[in-house]
C-alpha cells in the first residue's frame, strides 16, 4: 500500500510563480529589454552546443520596465565588447556577477562614446565596406535615447532597429 505523505494535511496548491533558480557562479543579465534575450544569447555565442547551464526568462513582469527579459549563465564572464553589444540592444540592462551565490558585482551597462568594430555600416560605398584592406567600423554615439549613431567615415546615421543588427564577431 502506498502511504500518502499528505495524509491529514491540506494538499498544497500549485504555486502561481515560477522563479528561476539562483546560480552559484556566473553572470545574471537582468533588465534586458523585452524580447531581446535571444539576441543577448546570440551576442554571447550561446547555442545548442553551449555546455553550461543557461536560464532564460522572456516577458517577465518588472517594476521598472513593465516587462523585461533575463539571462543567467553559469560559469561564464563577459568581456568589454560583449557588454558594449548588450548596451546597444538594451541600454537599461544590469550585469550581476555571482560568486559563491552572492552578487559580487553589479553594474548597469553604459554606451561608450564610440562604437568600434561592432556594427556594420549599411552604406555599400562606405570605405569600411569598399576597401580591400579591412577597415574597422567606427560609429560616434550622437544620442543615447533614442539611440542615434553616425559612421565616422561616411557620416551615415543609424537609428532604431537598424542598429540592432550587430555583427557577431
Ligand atoms: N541572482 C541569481 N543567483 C544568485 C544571486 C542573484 O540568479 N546566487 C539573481 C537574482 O535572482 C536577481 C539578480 O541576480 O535576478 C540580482 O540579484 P539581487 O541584486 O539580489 O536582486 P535585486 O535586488 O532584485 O536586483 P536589482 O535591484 O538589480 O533588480
Ligand atoms: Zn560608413
Amino acid at each position: 500500500m502506498v502511504k500518502s505523505k499528505n495524509k491529514g494535511k491540506k494538499i498544497n496548491k500549485p504555486k502561481r510563480t515560477l522563479k528561476i533558480e539562483k546560480i552559484k557562479n556566473g553572470i545574471v543579465i537582468d533588465h534586458i529589454k523585452q524580447g531581446k534575450a535571444p539576441e543577448v544569447l546570440r551576442i554571447l555565442g550561446i547555442d545548442e552546443n553551449f555546455p553550461g547551464i543557461v536560464s532564460v526568462a522572456i516577458n517577465v513582469p518588472s517594476r521598472i520596465l513593465g516587462r523585461k527579459d533575463m539571462v543567467k549563465v553559469e560559469n561564464r564572464d563577459l568581456n568589454g565588447k560583449e557588454v558594449n553589444k548588450i548596451a546597444i540592444i538594451s541600454p537599461d540592462a544590469t550585469i550581476n556577477k555571482i560568486r559563491n551565490y552572492k552578487v559580487a558585482e553589479k553594474y548597469k551597462v553604459s554606451l561608450p562614446k564610440e562604437i568600434v568594430g561592432i556594427i556594420k555600416c549599411p552604406n555599400p560605398n562606405c570605405v569600411t565596406n569598399k576597401s580591400r584592406e579591412p577597415v574597422i567600423s567606427r560609429f560616434i554615439v550622437k544620442s543615447k535615447k533614442p539611440l542615434i549613431l553616425s559612421c565616422t567615415y561616411c557620416e551615415r546615421e543609424l537609428k532604431g532597429e537598424e542598429i540592432h543588427k550587430i555583427e557577431s564577431k
